[in-house]
């Protein structure tokens, strides 16, 4: 039995030099160099460990000098439908950078974004023009070059785009919703869609607790992921403030809410602001009105959670969640100075957790905080 790389249909004899995988690069360059490769075909990997690659009619025959011995087989080969985006790529090269070649890739939206190295960065066309022809669903392959500014948004070469088109807007959907990003622009994770889904159900939870619609508060929303739940589900919030200190963020931010509230018989009122989000406190109208506050800022939401406890409705059973990067020895020390720091604040029957969500390095944790409570 022969492993194959590829998926067989009709099948047809096939002449195969037959050699052991350490010797393939060296057999397919004197094939390859001399016309002699079965073109279309890629080479198998026999049950013995052994590399099997496809000849042509112009091939000498098996016992011509050029082959030194090497074994031949006939091999039944089938008209081959590439499994993999690597199968369409010549095999002579995919032999040479086989071990650079991106083993994972990120979907946003149509948008698809891969970490290449330095050793086949000079290949990324052949790679993307591969990838697009596998992959339909994919509109724009870009090369991913981090997180950039202090925003975070991320930095994407586009490398190759089906007709043309490089625009790194796009759409993704979560939990039923269609949401506008655009990840050079603005800080997008569709990894954190369950942490999402979590501040949806935890709303549904309050709501159901104080037998009312509630107001929400999200001042670090990016293009507002985390509203695609919360307003497009009739009676659930009755106001809600949302905001960026990014510009462009808030842009795609005030798109995406009105889309979510014109699928909601009873939109809520909404307050759109670009501004840091310790500064919603400075006006009065927004103190003590807030039963559901997100706070997700990982790098800062320790230092910023003081300035937002002030919105916080009083006399009535609230929840904060925020996201925090922690060390992961400091984890109890936090859950002790945000116990502290809520009493100090007038949290009363105050239940607070401190759970991971993920490990973001060696020595840190990536956390999420959620605390119920009432203020006096
Ligand atoms: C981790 S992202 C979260 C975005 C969004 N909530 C989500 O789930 O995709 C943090 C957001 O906070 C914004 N930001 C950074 N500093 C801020 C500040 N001081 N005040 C308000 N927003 C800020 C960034 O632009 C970014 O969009």
């Amino acid at each position: 039995m022969l492993k194959p790389q590829w998926c067989l249909d009709r099948a047809k004899r096939m002449r195969h030099l037959i050699v052991p995988s350490v010797d393939t690069q060296h057999w397919f360059e004197i094939v390859k160099s001399n016309g002699w490769a079965q073109e279309g075909y890629g080479i198998l990997t026999t049950d013995d460990g052994l590399k099997a690659i496809p000849l042509n009619g112009s091939a000498p025959a098996d016992n011509h000098s050029v082959w030194q011995n090497t074994a031949h087989r006939i091999i039944l080969r089938s008209k081959e439908i590439a499994k993999h985006w690597t199968d369409l790529i010549d095999q002579k090269l995919l032999l040479e950078i086989k071990e650079f070649l991106p083993r994972s890739h990120e979907l946003i939206g149509d948008i698809l974004v891969v970490k290449l190295e330095d050793e086949i960065f000079a290949h990324r066309e052949i790679i993307a023009d591969a990838m697009l022809e596998k992959l339909p669903n994919v509109r724009l392959v870009c090369a991913d070059k981090g997180v950039t500014g202090k925003f975070r948004v991320r930095d994407l070469l586009p490398i190759k785009s089906r007709q043309g088109d490089s625009a790194t807007l796009t759409k993704v959907k979560e939990h039923g919703q269609v949401i506008l990003i655009d990840p050079t622009k603005s800080y997008f994770s569709a990894r954190l869609s369950t942490e999402r889904q979590g501040s949806y159900t935890a709303a549904k939870q309050l709501f159901n607790r104080l037998g009312r619609a509630i107001t929400v508060c999200d001042p670090y929303a990016g293009v507002g992921p985390a509203m695609a739940g919360l307003l497009t589900k009739t009676g659930l919030v009755d106001k809600a403030l949302i905001g960026d200190l990014n510009p462009s963020a808030v842009e795609l931010l005030q798109q995406n809410i009105a889309n979510f509230l014109s699928k909601n018989t009873q939109p809520a009122e909404v307050e759109i602001l670009c501004q840091d989000g310790r500064k919603w406190r400075e006006r009065a109208e927004f103190n003590h009105k807030v039963d559901l506050l997100l706070v997700n800022l990982p790098h800062q939401m320790l230092t910023h959670i003081s300035d937002l406890l002030p919105l916080m409705r009083r006399h009535s059973p609230s929840l904060i969640r925020g996201w925090a990067i922690v060390e992961k020895t400091e984890m109890q020390n936090i859950n002790d100075q945000l116990t502290k720091l809520f009493a100090d604040n007038g949290a009363i029957n105050h239940n607070l957790t401190c759970s991971e969500v993920k490990g973001f390095s060696s020595s840190k944790s990536f956390v999420r905080v959620e605390s119920w409570q009432e203020f006096q």
